[in-house]
C-alpha cells in the first residue's frame, strides 16, 4: 500500500546548497534604492561597498588589523587569486576531503605546479589536522560543502606557524565560529549563508598575509584580477570598497539586504544558532530512522550547514538511482527542491540548513522525506 502523503508543507521549498535560500523577509522591492546605473567608482557606490565591508567585519568579528575586499568570480575567484599571489614562497600542504578541496589540489599540482605536499580523506571523513606541518603554507576548506564535514575547531594551528594558511570558508562563514587569529586567509561568497548573489567573493587576509604579498613576487604571470599589490606595495583601495573590476549593484544592495536581515535577527550568534537548529532537527530524524544517516562518521565533524546524508537500507538495490529517485519524488512535490548529493560525491542527499533556512520548514519536510523513502522502497520491491 503506498504511504499518506504528510498534510503539512515546507512554506519554502529551496534547500540548495548554492546558490542558498534568500533571507526569510526577502523580497525583491528590498533592491529598489540600489545604485543602479551608476559608478561604482561615484560616491554613492563607494559608500555602499565600502559599507558591504565595514558591516561584514562588525558581523563575523573580523579584527581591525584584518584587510576585507570584495573581488571577482565568487568564492572561487578569492581562492584563486589567494593561491595564485601568494603561494610558492615556501612549500605548500594541500589538504581536501571532498571535491572543492580536491579542485584546489588540482590548481595547485597540474596548474601552478609548485613544491606540495598533498593530504586528503574520503567523503565522511576529515584530515588529521595535528599531522600538517604549519611551517608549510596550508591550503584547506573549512566546511566541505560536498561530504558535509567540517573542521570542528581551529586548535590544532598554531598561533607561531611560519607558514600562512589558507581557508576557504564559503559555506562555513557566518555560520561556524572561525578563530581568525588562526586564518591569514579566508573567503567566501554572498550566495551560501547569507542567501546573496553569486557575483563576487570576500577575501579576509591577516597582517602576515599582506606581510607575503608585499614580499613576495610570483615567477608567473598573474592576470588583473588577482593583483593585490602594485610596485610592491598592497592596493589599499581595495580593502575599501575599490574594487579591482566593476561590480553589480544589485548583488551588492542584495548583500546589504541580507547584512540588514542579520544584524536585525541578532548577528553572528543568531545566525549560528539558526543553521545549528535546522541540523540538528535533520540529525534527531536520522538518529530515529535506521535507513539514513550523517555522511560524516564523526559526530564532531558534522557540518551544520551542508547536511550531507545516505541511505542505509539494506533493501536498497541501486543506492545512486535510488538517492535520485528519492529526490526527484520530493521535487516533483514542490517539498524540496536541489536537494540530490553533489556529483562528485557518494550517492545521498544535501540538505543545505544555513541560517536562511527556516526549521520550520525542515520539520515540515521531513515527514515527506519518510514518504519518499517508503514509497520508493515499494515502488522498488514492486519491479523487482
Ligand atoms: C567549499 C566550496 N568552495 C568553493 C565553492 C565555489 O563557490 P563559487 O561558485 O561561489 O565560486 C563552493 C560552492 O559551492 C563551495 O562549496
Amino acid at each position: 500500500m503506498a504511504p499518506t502523503k504528510p498534510a503539512t508543507r515546507p512554506d519554502n521549498a529551496r534547500f540548495s546548497s548554492g546558490p542558498c535560500a534568500k533571507p526569510p523577509t526577502f523580497t525583491l522591492d528590498a533592491l529598489s534604492d540600489a545604485a543602479l546605473g551608476r559608478s561604482h567608482r561615484a560616491a554613492v557606490g563607494k559608500a555602499k561597498l565600502k559599507d558591504a565591508i565595514e558591516r561584514t567585519r562588525a558581523i563575523l568579528g573580523v579584527p581591525a588589523d584584518y584587510r576585507i575586499g570584495i573581488v571577482p568570480a565568487s568564492d572561487t575567484g578569492a581562492v584563486e587569486m589567494a593561491m595564485w599571489s601568494m603561494l610558492g614562497a615556501r612549500k605548500a600542504t594541500m589538504v581536501a576531503w571532498e571535491s572543492f578541496g580536491a579542485g584546489w589540489v588540482t590548481d595547485v599540482v597540474k596548474q601552478l605546479k609548485i613544491d606540495a605536499e598533498v593530504k586528503t580523506a574520503d567523503y565522511g571523513e576529515i584530515v588529521d589536522f595535528a599531522q600538517i606541518d604549519f611551517d608549510t603554507d596550508v591550503v584547506f576548506t573549512w566546511n566541505g560543502t560536498t561530504s558535509g564535514v567540517r573542521l570542528p575547531s581551529a586548535e590544532a594551528i598554531p598561533a607561531d606557524r611560519a607558514g600562512l594558511t589558507i581557508c576557504d570558508a564559503t559555506s562555513a562563514a557566518f555560520a561556524q565560529d572561525l578563530d581568525w587569529s588562526k586564518l591569514d586567509v579566508t573567503t567566501f561568497s554572498w550566495q551560501k549563508v547569507m542567501g546573496g548573489e553569486a557575483a563576487h567573493g570576500m577575501i579576509v587576509l591577516s597582517p602576515r598575509a599582506v606581510e607575503r604579498l608585499e614580499s613576495y613576487t610570483p615567477a608567473w604571470p598573474l592576470p588583473k584580477i588577482f593583483r593585490m599589490t602594485k610596485g610592491g606595495k598592497l592596493i589599499e583601495g581595495i580593502f575599501v570598497g575599490e574594487t579591482i573590476n566593476t561590480p553589480s549593484m544589485l548583488a551588492v544592495e542584495d548583500y546589504h539586504f541580507a547584512l540588514g536581515w542579520a544584524e536585525g535577527i541578532g548577528g553572528l550568534s543568531a545566525l549560528m544558532a539558526r543553521a545549528d537548529a535546522n541540523a540538528q532537527a535533520i540529525w534527531d530524524f536520522c538518529d530515529s530512522r535506521d535507513w539514513i544517516a550523517n555522511l560524516a562518521s564523526d559526530p564532531a565533524t558534522r557540518s551544520n550547514t551542508s547536511v550531507c546524508l545516505k541511505f542505509t537500507d539494506p533493501r536498497i538495490a541501486d543506492g545512486a538511482a535510488f538517492a535520485k529517485a528519492v529526490a526527484k519524488r520530493l521535487e516533483a512535490e514542490g517539498i524540496a527542491l536541489d536537494i540530490g548529493a553533489y556529483r562528485d560525491a557518494p550517492a545521498g542527499l544535501r540538505i543545505w540548513c544555513g541560517a536562511t533556512v527556516e526549521t520550520s520548514d525542515i520539520a515540515a519536510m521531513l515527514p515527506w522525506l519518510d514518504w519518499a523513502f517508503h514509497a520508493e522502497i515499494e515502488a522498488q520491491t514492486e519491479a523487482a
